[in-house]
């Protein structure tokens, strides 16, 4: 089958478009045809050797796809061939046929496309887990997000508005903030210009500081998010987009009485599937209530996928990346 491949580990720079032998499904798995697939930032980080699980060479990158159900594994039950579904199963995606474990398997709406159920379940499955289960967030509070613009950023702006939170949207550019805008954000702060993050975190907040803060992106932008948030505050830390780690003082922690909140959505999904389906089936129905609108912000194809890729790596992506398959 057609596939994009990374036949080692070193840079994206070295995938290829090549042929990988079809997958079969073991017990409890079913094969997928897949007709779309997402990015998620892991994507770029798992062929460069740079995330915490990774596929053995050769494999296809690719951690979530929407497709129809072509064949089921032994001791499948409760799904048939022919099924409309969304799979996240973390890798191998980026391909015409993926297999999943059943657990991260969605049968999806009947009014949801391709493309829209291909970027759905990591990225609200993520925020749903974060915003609700991890960080508590009320309505009235404030949310900042950072990397506002990206896959789970925009998600986690769409969650908080839902949620009746006032959402400060950072991102590092006037394109970026104007998507943010046009998923809800309230506020808007450019973090590539004008005064630093706390300052213009503090004057949106009247000086209080932000109740939860969703940081995607780690590094210097951490320090200075953890330098903005409120008295009681919750820090959800997510991932570090921006490539470092950053270390944050426990002095902060102490003085506000903050919380320090680490957000994992596969341990959790793997550790509590139960709980992660009906988180997922609480996100399908707020998209078929309206609440919901992934930004999808560039449509690729097998041939020009590792493009797709670039892009991401770049800093260039808004939204969820796609690419069509099927
Ligand atoms: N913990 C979990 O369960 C979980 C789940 C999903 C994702 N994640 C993590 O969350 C992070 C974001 O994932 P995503 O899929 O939303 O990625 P994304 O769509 O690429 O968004 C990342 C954002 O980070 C910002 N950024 C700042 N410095 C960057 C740099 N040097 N390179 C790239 N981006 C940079 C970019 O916005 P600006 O240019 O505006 O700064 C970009 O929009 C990743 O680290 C991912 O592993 C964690």
């Amino acid at each position: 089958m057609k596939a994009i491949v990374c036949s080692k580990i070193g840079s994206i720079d070295d995938l290829t478009v090549g042929d990988l032998p079809k997958p079969s499904p073991g017990p409890g798995e079913v094969l997928v045809q897949v007709k779309a697939a997402a990015l998620n930032f892991p994507d770029v980080l798992m062929p460069e050797g740079k995330y915490q699980y990774a596929g053995e060479p050769p494999f296809a990158p690719g951690m979530e796809a929407a497709g129809i159900v072509a064949e089921l594994g032994p001791g499948v039950s409760g799904v048939s061939v022919g099924d409309r579904v969304a799979v996240h199963p973390w890798v191998g995606c980026f391909a015409e046929y993926v297999v999943s474990p059943v657990d991260w398997l969605f049968r999806l709406p009947d009014e949801m496309d391709w493309k829209t159920a291909a970027a759905f379940c990591l990225t609200y499955g993520t925020i749903r887990h974060a915003l609700v289960d991890r960080g508590e967030l009320k309505a009235g509070e404030s949310l900042l997000v950072l990397g506002a613009s990206g896959g789970t950023g925009l998600a986690a702006i769409e969650g908080g508005k839902a949620l009746g939170a006032t959402v400060i949207a950072a991102a590092s550019s006037a394109e970026k903030l104007a998507v943010c805008k046009g998923r809800g954000a309230d506020i808007l702060i450019n973090y590539a210009e004008g005064p630093e993050l706390r300052h213009q975190v503090k004057e949106a907040t009247g000086g209080q500081g932000a109740d939860v803060i969703f940081d995607s992106v780690g590094g210097d932008f951490s320090q200075q998010a953890i330098r903005s948030i409120n008295w009681g505050g919750r820090m959800l830390v997510i991932g570090f987009a921006a490539g470092s780690i950053a270390q944050l003082p426990a002095n902060h922690i102490l003085i506000k009485q903050i919380e320090l909140v680490g957000v994992a959505y596969q341990g959790f999904s793997r550790r509590m599937p139960d709980k992660s389906r009906a988180n997922m089936a609480e996100m399908f129905d707020w998209w078929q209530q309206g609440k919901l609108h992934p930004h999808i912000g560039g449509i690729y194809s097998l041939d020009t996928g590792i493009d797709a890729l670039k892009a991401m790596r770049d800093r260039k992506a808004e939204g969820k990346l796609i690419i069509e398959i099927g």
